[in-house]
């Protein structure tokens, strides 16, 4: 399994003042910061990056959404990287959440909830090329 993941802390999740709570349980979890910036997708990057999604009922929705405030990048570095930070985030759902996860104490709803991570290795290294030049990252 690769050792890179990518996330993003959502627009509810900045928004409500959960950024530094959220960066504290993922480095307790002992994922380490690659790369990190603020930073607020147009509607257009944001359609972009949600691509795949293009042809599913919420993909609208979620393009306004993902692009309604600033949201925190980060690349991050561990064995098992996206399968451990798959857990660590819990279901998409947060009413499926298991208790403890970082979608079951921050998101508040399917669409908004809080944090992405990545869903595959190939994926991550896409998603991380989207935000990040090989000089942000360290
Ligand atoms: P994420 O898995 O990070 O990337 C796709 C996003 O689409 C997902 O988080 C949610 O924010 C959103 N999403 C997925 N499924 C639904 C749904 N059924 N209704 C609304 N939004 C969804």
């Amino acid at each position: 399994a690769g050792k890179k993941t990518f996330t993003m802390i959502k627009p509810d999740a900045f928004g409500a003042g959960n950024a530094g709570a959220i960066i504290k349980i993922i480095e307790e979890a002992g994922f380490r910061i690659e790369a990190a910036k603020l930073t607020k997708l147009s509607a257009e990057r944001a359609g972009q990056f949600y691509e795949v999604h293009k042809e599913r009922p919420f993909y609208k929705d979620l393009v306004a959404y993902m692009s309604s405030g600033p949201i925190i990048a980060m690349v991050l570095e561990k064995e098992n990287a996206v399968e451990d930070f798959r857990k660590l985030i819990g279901a998409t759902n947060p009413a499926e959440a298991e208790e403890g996860t970082i979608r079951k104490q921050f998101a508040t709803s399917i669409e908004a909830n809080a944090i992405h991570g990545s869903d595959s290795d190939e994926n991550a290294a896409i998603e991380a090329g989207f935000f990040f030049s090989a000089t942000e990252r360290f």
